[in-house]
């Protein structure tokens, strides 16, 4: 049988410029593709976030919440547009390193329902992996059953495929350390948490909510909730900073790195 496959998010802020719309992040992503090529994992599944690329334009077209008016489907087109270039900019990179890279529109084979996915065609998916392609997903515009259209995050797609591929392991790799007890920005004390069980962050999430401060990790809480149920299947979650070098590598070839390892027990 062949080796289980890794699952690798690669977060919008280390690729693209956040506070520059349109802006790729070139050095990162050609850094990135020379990890990956360094790391040969033999079954890759690549995602990528939309950074300055995908949530200007979702914002401005507010188009999260679905569809409201005629003139926001433009703003689908063209944040769907956006991120089919920041898509072939990011395979081109690895295609640049020889990574058999491949892009896959997830707005082409799945459908969410009150933005969470609901169908998938994932045949095309399947015989890439298996033909040893490294297909390249991102976060995209959806159609959406109740609402429409929505944004689909790279978040839900990553941990929705670890378990339809039964992953061996996702990593997300954002432009932080990983999970911190507070947030470091504003607590000195925050510690960054090296390795958690499910139970010990369901007891983490429930103190954050009663302290009523849901973001106090700056965003990482919604990243859990996502990655909790590949987790209890038995995936283990990794969380890295990929803005920083080696930490790519290092997680793919499941070498010690500085992050937060999230497994079931
Ligand atoms: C967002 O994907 C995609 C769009 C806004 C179209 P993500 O939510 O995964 O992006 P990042 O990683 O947070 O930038």
């Amino acid at each position: 049988m062949s080796a289980k496959p890794v699952v690798l998010k690669l977060g919008g802020s280390v690729i693209t410029r956040k506070e520059k719309p349109l802006t790729p992040n070139v050095p990162a992503m050609k850094r990135l593709a020379r990890e990956i090529s360094r790391a040969a994992v033999s079954r890759l599944v690549l995602i990528h976030g939309g950074g300055s690329f995908g949530h200007p334009l979702a914002k401005q077209y507010n188009l999260k919440k679905g569809y409201r008016d005629a003139s926001q489907l433009l703003g689908f087109s063209k944040t769907h547009q956006a991120m089919v270039t920041l898509n072939k900019m990011v395979v081109d990179a690895l295609i640049q390193r020889n990574i058999p890279a491949v892009g896959l529109q997830p707005s082409s084979c799945m459908v969410t329902k009150s933005g969470r996915i609901r169908l998938m065609e994932d045949k095309p998916l399947k015989k890439l992996l298996e033909s040893g392609f490294v297909p390249v997903l991102y976060g995209d515009t959806v159609l959406d059953l109740d609402l429409g259209f929505s944004i689909l995050s790279g978040d839900q797609l990553a941990a929705h495929l670890a378990v339809l591929l039964n992953a061996s392991r996702v990593i997300m790799g954002i432009d932080e350390d990983g999970l911190y007890s507070s947030d470091p920005k504003v607590d000195s004390s925050a510690r960054l948490i090296s390795h958690a069980t499910l139970r010990e962050l369901k007891n983490m999430q429930r103190a954050f909510k009663s302290a009523k401060t849901p973001d106090v990790t700056g965003g990482m809480l919604g990243k859990i909730t996502e990655l909790t149920p590949a987790v209890e299947r038995g995936v283990s979650a990794l969380i890295v900073n990929a803005a920083k070098a080696n930490n790519v590598y290092k997680a793919l070839k499941g070498e010690g790195v500085v992050g937060t390892l999230i497994e079931k027990e």
